[in-house]
């Protein structure tokens, strides 16, 4: 009995361990299964499940036909990140938007400013790629407010007198406080001092910002344009001014620091062309107004059109007689393009030749704004040059290039942004 009960248990040993061999995880499976059922039904844990994969199903199955129906420039550029994005990945199946054609890429330093923030417009319009550096010294953000989310568009908070490494084709340098206010108010920085640094702040931006973008251009193979500007010329001994003319330039007066500086930079831009073989173009920009211009910056036109708004007597300096020649923005942002693509290294004179005295202005602001605006004579500033006007022969026939918008028709285009801008009082609480 004792020997057929151990045999019977060696049978099932022999058993059991047969069945271990050849279908272990069946055996397991068997056992564990409505257990995980039993779990799955607890506590409407099923349910959860089925709802989360019925929502996953409807997204996946909207989201491309969503896709479609979003163009890419049907909408403020600041809102169509997403649907740019989204609408090109739908139309070629899903491949990121760098593979395929080549856009340029380009760097404006000073983009945040009243010039740069229109060429930036400019070049984001024609489709390529735009890095703007500024270090909002005098460019606000608000110029730029339009393109935040745009993919094609990055804007980098920086002091060009700090060098940068990027990779770029084409450099428009601009960084450069422009205004009389600003430039006397901070003389130092807007030429070169490696011990003052803040009270020559516009002679540093003028020689280290250039000479660490001509240094970027350098290392990377990028053509490197240069916004110089008529000051060059200083009190001018030659009417009109043409590019050969060298200029009168006083070296220590309260302007020196700007007129210098480019002065300067003009020089540092030509020897790295003929020295190092960069890639170069130089622009002497003459007066030039649009909306955008800083309000309160010294500048004649934006002084007579806020006064004017403000209700406040137009300030003329010295007897008025001194004239200027007043270029519309768009106009300029052509010329700059134009010289950037076309072969020609410059300098070449970009303004209008129009030219008025500091009255005459003040009358077509009175004709646009107001007439009843009155006139208060001031004495004139230091070294205030008493006449300019640019001789644009070479930019006409080497560039193809010459102003469209008078005056008269261009002064009104400036004239709700000021107004905009001085009744929301914007100025000095924009985002810096
Ligand atoms: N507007 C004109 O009538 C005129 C005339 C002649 C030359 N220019 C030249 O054109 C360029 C642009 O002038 P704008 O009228 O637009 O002046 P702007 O003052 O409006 O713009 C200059 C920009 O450069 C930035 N910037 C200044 N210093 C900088 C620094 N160290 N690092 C980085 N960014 C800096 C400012 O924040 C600003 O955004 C300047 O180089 C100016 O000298 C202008």
């Amino acid at each position: 009995m004792k020997q057929l009960h151990k045999q019977t248990n060696k049978d099932e040993e022999m058993q059991s361990s047969a069945s271990a061999q050849y279908s272990p995880k069946s055996q397991k499976h068997h056992r564990s299964l409505p257990r995980s059922i039993n779990y799955l039904l607890r506590e409407q844990r099923l349910l959860f499940i089925l709802i989360g994969i019925f929502i996953g199903s409807i997204f996946f199955i909207i989201q491309p036909t969503l896709s479609h129906l979003s163009p890419p420039d049907s909408h403020p550029a600041y809102l169509s990140t997403h649907r740019d994005v989204s609408y090109s990945a739908a139309a070629v199946g899903r491949v990121p938007v760098a593979i395929g054609s080549r856009r340029l890429r380009i760097v404006v330093t000073g983009g945040a400013g009243f010039v740069g923030s229109h060429l930036v417009d400019k070049l984001i319009g024609r489709g390529n790629e735009v890095i703007v550096i500024d270090n909002f010294f005098t460019g606000r953000k608000e110029n730029l407010v339009h393109l935040f989310g745009n993919p094609r568009f990055e804007l980098i908070r920086h002091d060009v007198v700090e060098p940068i490494l990027l990779e770029v084709d084409q450099i428009y340098h601009l960084a450069c406080p422009a205004s009389p206010v600003h430039y006397k108010y901070n003389p130092v920085k807007t030429i070169i001092s490696f011990f003052f640094s803040f009270i020559c702040m516009i002679y540093k931006t003028n020689v280290m910002g250039t000479l660490n973008m001509l240094g970027l251009a350098k290392r990377i193979g990028a053509r490197f344009l240069l916004t110089s500007t008529s000051e060059v010329y200083g009190d001018p001994l030659e009417h009109p001014q043409k590019e050969t003319y060298w200029g009168n330039v006083n070296p220590i007066g309260e302007r020196s620091c700007y007129d210098e500086g480019k002065r300067t930079a003009e020089t540092l831009t030509m020897d790295y062309h003929r020295g190092a073989g960069v890639e170069v173009r130089i622009a002497r920009i003459f007066n030039t107004y649009g909306p955008r211009m800083c309000l309160d910056d010294g500048r004649v036109v934006s002084n007579f059109v806020a006064q004017a708004i403000r209700k406040q007597p137009l300030t003329v300096y010295g007897d008025g007689k001194q004239t200027r020649s007043f270029q519309y923005v768009s106009d300029l942002v052509h010329g700059l393009v134009a010289l950037m693509d076309g072969e020609h290294v410059g300098p070449f004179n970009l303004g209008n030749p129009g030219e008025f005295t500091m009255l005459e202005l003040a009358q077509v602001v009175k004709e646009t704004i107001d007439s009843s605006a009155t006139i208060e004579y001031k004495p004139n500033t230091a070294d205030d040059p008493h006449m300019r006007k640019p001789d644009i022969s070479k930019a006409k026939e080497l560039l193809n290039w010459e102003p469209k918008v008078p005056l008269r028709e261009g002064l009104p285009l400036m004239v709700n942004d000021f107004r905009n801008r001085i009744l929301n009082e914007d100025e000095g609480k924009g985002m810096k």
